[in-house]
């Protein structure tokens, strides 16, 4: 797949064919990944791939979580201004799609679920770092994973990167042998993408170039 072409169309896949992704793709994509950039080449990515019955069991475990209201590890503030405006764009978008009023609590609910049964992707990739390193550090994570959904379509798979993901940590703590020094950043869901599932085909909104990059020097167009 060319380039431009791979990174125009990727999107948050949010639907799975059922079919497994073998250790093998999975392994050519974490390799092709960890060529991203990091700073000093530190590489502070740790990786635990999720499949099967265990992934079932944890997402199940998170949803159970959910239910009963237990608090997520984050603390994260609300976006307010433009960044509240993208994200209310894009949950249209994809309620839009998916034939989700906002008044339908249980549709809304269902969905959400959803995200935190991992989309039913047949696997899950959590990305960790180490507690001693500084937060700095998850600049080159991101790196790490944009690089990751890009080249998972070379094998056409899909991927949704996803904090929900890694929003119990005891619960990942449970059923994984996660070492106590490292965190979970983000999870990413793959899988081969349903085509038929209608928030896969959403494309996202992006500025235009004026509103987010400022020029300097005499550089004519
Ligand atoms: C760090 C991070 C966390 C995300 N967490 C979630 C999530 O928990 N649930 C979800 O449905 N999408 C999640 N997303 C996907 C974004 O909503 C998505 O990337 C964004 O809306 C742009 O759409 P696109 O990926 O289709 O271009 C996350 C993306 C990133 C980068």
């Amino acid at each position: 797949m060319e380039l431009r072409e791979a990174i125009l169309q990727r999107r948050s896949i949010r639907g799975f064919l059922k079919k497994g992704v073998s250790r093998d793709t999975l392994e050519e994509v974490l390799k092709l990944a960890q060529r991203a950039v990091s700073s000093k080449n530190s590489q502070p990515w740790l990786v635990h791939v999720v499949t099967g019955d265990l992934l079932q069991k944890l997402g199940a475990d998170n949803v159970a979580r959910l239910r009963r209201g237990e608090p997520t590890v984050t603390s994260e503030v609300p976006l307010s201004g433009v960044y509240r405006q993208r994200q209310v764009n894009v949950g249209k978008q994809l309620f839009g799609v998916m034939d989700i009023q906002r008044e339908d609590k249980e549709k809304r609910d269902a969905w959400t679920e959803r995200g935190y049964r991992f989309f039913d992707a047949p696997a899950v990739i959590l990305v960790c770092m180490e507690k001693s390193l500084s937060d700095a550090y998850r600049f080159d994570l991101g790196c790490f994973v944009q690089n990751l959904c890009v080249a998972a379509m070379e094998y056409g798979l899909g991927t949704c990167v996803e904090y929900q993901a890694v929003y119990y940590e005891n619960g990942l703590r449970e059923y994984l042998a996660l070492p106590e020094e490292q965190i979970p950043v983000v999870g990413i869901a793959i899988g081969y993408p349903d085509p038929t599932f209608p928030a896969n085909a959403v494309i996202t909104e992006r500025e235009a170039l004026e509103n987010f990059v400022c020029w300097y020097g005499d550089e004519k167009k």
